[in-house]
């Protein structure tokens, strides 16, 4: 279970959560089949459609990806996206967020949202009673998840036999990727630097999950064995004023060549990237980089989602 849960699992270990808060709100079993329901629906093979479905999609940050996979993501399947900016909407003016989502609820059959606090995410949950579903928090980025899992799961290999590397900051994309891989089965070695962790809580829920990442001393040890080597921005949204303050910290986890020079593993990133910093140019844009796949791949994982949700 996610860590600050609302009304997002329940006793029924089978029944589909009602929010998707967190990649722990699904079962391994759930993970799998919306991993499955995606793929088919990629492939043509599922042609299931939610006619007259409305999406309302929440935006207190900037996004690329989120919104447009969410919203071509629901043309494709015969429903309908609304973006509200945090300046369109009274939200931003003032108007409080559970009124919000009362309101939200009475016209859209789900909500996505991408906010600051998770805990604006659970509030979004608890008055909504429609599905809310996380489009990236400062703790948690699961449906970034979704398409990595099946990012590798295409390019690399059954996840129950893939290695990967977290390297770099222990950010809302890494908790929730780290979570996932415990969820499904994925080896995971992790190198951050000291003060950025992942989170205990995290290490706690892949710990409950059966499978706890390995954290390693350098970025060198952590991909020495990955089949796939992850990482992200150093300065995530909403933490800019602290660029001075942790750039230092993270001299030598630069994902290069040198760093991939002994190993053939792939390499991810969530995108956006910035060149020079957490990764090179010539890394992002070289033939072991799945960077695109895993942007097109939010599209299809939200697609499966959308439809074990709403269906
Ligand atoms: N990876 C991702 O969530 O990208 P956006 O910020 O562009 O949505
Ligand atoms: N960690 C990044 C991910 C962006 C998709 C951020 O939160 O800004």
């Amino acid at each position: 279970m996610s860590a600050n849960t609302t009304d997002a699992t329940t006793d029924d270990a089978d029944q589909f959560p009602n929010d998707f808060l967190d990649i722990d709100d699904l079962t391994r079993e759930q993970l799998s089949t919306v991993l499955t329901r995606a793929s088919e629906l990629k492939a043509g093979k599922d042609l299931t459609q939610l006619p007259r479905t409305t999406l309302a999609m929440l935006f207190e940050k900037p996004s690329t990806r989120t919104r447009a996979s969410f919203e071509t993501g629901m043309t494709q399947l015969g429903g309908h996206a609304m973006f509200l900016g945090p300046e369109d909407i009274q939200l931003g003016h003032g108007e409080p967020l559970k009124d919000t989502a009362r309101a939200l609820a009475g016209y859209a059959d789900a909500v996505m949202v991408r906010t600051f606090a998770h805990e604006n995410a659970e509030i979004l949950a608890e008055y909504a009673d429609v599905p809310v579903i996380n489009g990236l928090t400062d703790d948690a980025h699961p449906c970034q998840t979704l398409a990595d899992l099946l990012t590798i799961r295409e390019e690399v290999g059954p996840l129950g036999e893939v290695s990967a590397a977290w390297v770099g900051d222990g950010n809302n994309v890494g908790r929730s990727f780290a979570v996932g891989a415990a969820l499904a089965g994925l080896d995971l070695a992790v190198a951050t630097p000291e003060g950025y962790g992942l989170g205990d809580d995290v290490y706690d829920r892949c710990a409950d999950l059966g499978t706890e990442p390995t954290a390693v001393d350098s970025p060198e040890e952590a991909v020495a064995d990955a089949d796939v080597v992850y990482t992200d921005v150093w300065v995530s949204m909403g933490e800019e004023e602290k660029r001075e303050e942790k750039l230092p910290a993270f001299d030598g986890y630069q994902v290069n060549a040198d760093l991939l020079a002994d190993t053939d593993a792939a390499f991810m990133h969530c995108l956006p990237a910035h060149r020079g910093e957490e990764v090179t140019d010539e890394v992002l844009e070289s033939e072991r980089s799945l960077v695109w796949t895993q942007a097109e791949n939010r599209m299809h994982a939200q697609k499966g989602l959308l439809v074990e949700l709403l269906e």
